[in-house]
């Protein structure tokens, strides 16, 4: 079911400060940042040929992005999105076996402008899953 990877997304608490340190000390090339009012967080992405990272900032403390920063106050990984054929059969097929889905079944809008859903990291080895439609 999971495809190429996305993204990998780092929650860090200033995209201002992240990107700078990125791109100072990784030479990376950051996009401008998106502010996603539904998902409460402003995003900037580092293209890497194969895939992207995602720098995730909480737009306010309602964010789900910044309870995990209360535990991290460095910032961290926070999921790994991969593509996927059909979100559909892949959130019915997740739920059959178990999985949550966080939030609503329906799929939400991400970043990329295709629908996405994320994963309980409680069901899959502690690490919080994003599926995006291909
Ligand atoms: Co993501």
């Amino acid at each position: 079911m999971v495809g190429t990877i996305n993204h990998i997304a780092i929650a860090v608490p200033c995209l201002r400060a992240a990107s700078d340190e990125w791109r100072q000390k990784l030479d990376a090339e950051i996009s401008a940042p998106q502010r996603l009012e539904e998902h409460g967080v402003t995003v900037v992405f580092i293209d890497t040929g194969n895939s992207k990272i995602e720098l995730l900032e909480p737009i306010d403390d309602a964010s789900p992005i910044a309870a995990f920063l209360a535990k991290n106050p460095q910032g961290g990984m926070h999921h790994i999105c991969f593509d996927v054929d059909d979100i559909y059969a892949s959130r019915d097929r997740l739920v059959a076996e178990g999985a949550r889905i966080l939030g609503s079944p329906e799929p939400k809008i991400g970043a990329h402008g295709k629908p996405v859903l994320f994963i309980h990291p409680k069901d899959i080895t502690g690490t919080l899953i994003e599926i995006q439609q291909r």
